[in-house]
């Protein structure tokens, strides 16, 4: 990755911007209206989503002198695997809509052989989950479940993800029903995104027998089947047959409230996802930021994930400083695929893991225990 920094300081000029504020707006520009409108949305005025950016400009990090930062390992451990660095995908469901050839997620794992991070893998891909696994090529891939309320459903979903080769299943919480979205919902998107191919459930053996003919013979049905099956109500009490549905690691996605990080430690939970959906879910709620620190402080050693307002490589180093175990990109790789492709995401992802690398050696913590050791401070 940092190619991109020494190609930047010999003048010559990357085909895409390597900040988040130059990507944003050409995305914005490139992206189709609906598209546009789903993407960078989120839930009511959008101040939980804004805060979550925001919330990062509430720490500061204080260099360190006369530490030798000429070598650094970010390098972390995670499902039994030593991983590179500590970033990985954050699961975006129909990224086929942000291609022109609609194999977006196809891209994504592209985008994540190529550079090694971790793709967690949504739900509602445009691809199968099959297929979205073989393109990761050697990087690991965990698998993102949203429960649908056939029980059977949910479990052909969770063996196939295990059959494929992902190495965990991360269960989205918030998402049993989409919050208020106000883009999508002034401008009518939500038909035009449910007619997405969504390929991952359509090619469900339980899915098609539940249907009873194949999703291509009447897809109308299909999507209505789809829209139908979307969405268990999870309580605690489901927990017990989650953890029955496979042999792999769980991790609850959507974790803020450190009481819920408590009691899911206490199930047996192998891992917490602390994130707020980007703000997509609920508006008026507090910066996942703002959370991650007690979150962290009652999983009890518990490795927490963090992802919702990660825009840079700094942003990263404080929210491994604030004690995330493994931090998650999520709108900024997605701007980078609508621009270019698989090369464009990848593109995302190595510039924020340069600067991060950039940032942890001049500031003089070469390791990821010495930003933790050095944390931040509050403003
Ligand atoms: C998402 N997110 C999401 N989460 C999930 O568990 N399954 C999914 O399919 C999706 N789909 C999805 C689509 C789009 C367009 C976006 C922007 C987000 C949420 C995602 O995993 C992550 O939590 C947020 O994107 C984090 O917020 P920021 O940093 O992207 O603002």
């Amino acid at each position: 990755q940092n190619a991109i920094y020494l190609a930047g300081t010999q003048g010559i000029v990357p085909k895409l911007p390597v900040d988040f504020a130059t990507l944003e707006a050409r995305a914005k520009d490139a992206m189709p209206p609906a598209v546009r409108d789903y993407v960078m949305g989120g839930c009511g005025d959008e101040f939980t989503q804004d805060e979550n950016a925001r919330g990062f400009h509430r720490y500061g990090m204080v260099p360190r002198m006369l530490v030798d930062g000429t070598t650094r390992d970010l390098s972390i451990e995670l499902f039994g695997r030593r991983l590179p660095s500590p970033i990985f995908m954050s699961p975006i469901g129909v990224a086929g809509i942000a291609t022109p050839d609609g194999h977006g997620d196809l891209a994504a794992a592209k985008a994540s052989a190529l550079t090694g991070v971790p793709l967690m893998a949504s739900t509602l891909s445009n691809d199968p989950l099959e297929a979205v696994y073989e393109a990761t090529a050697d990087t690991p891939a965990w698998f993102q479940l949203y429960t649908p309320r056939d029980p059977e459903l949910a479990a052909s979903l969770v063996a196939r993800a295990e059959a494929a080769g992902y190495e965990a299943i991360v269960v989205t919480l918030d998402t049993w029903v989409t919050g208020w979205r106000p883009r999508d919902l002034n401008a009518g998107n939500f038909p035009q995104l449910k007619g997405a191919v969504l390929q991952n459930y359509f090619s469900d053996p339980v899915f098609q027998q539940r249907l009873g003919c194949a999703p291509a013979d009447n897809p109308a049905a299909a999507i209505g089947l789809w829209v139908q099956s979307f969405g268990k109500v999870l309580t605690w009490s489901d927990l017990p047959w989650l953890r029955s549905l496979t042999k792999l690691p769980i991790v609850l996605k959507g974790i803020c409230h450190p009481d819920d990080a408590r009691r899911a430690v206490d199930a047996g939970i192998d891992a917490i996802f602390c994130s707020n959906h980007g703000g997509r879910q609920a508006n008026g709620g507090i910066a996942a930021i703002d959370m991650l620190a007690d979150v962290v402080a009652a999983s009890g050693g518990v490795p927490v994930l963090f992802d919702s307002g990660i825009r840079s490589g700094s942003d990263v180093v404080k929210a491994l400083a604030l004690g995330a175990h493994a931090v998650g990109i999520g709108r900024p790789w997605l701007y980078g695929l609508a621009l270019d492709g698989a090369e464009g995401a990848a593109h995302v992802l190595r510039c924020i893991l340069a600067e991060a690398d950039l940032l942890m050696a001049v500031n003089g913590c070469p390791t990821i225990e010495a930003v933790r050791a050095e944390g931040v401070r509050r403003l």
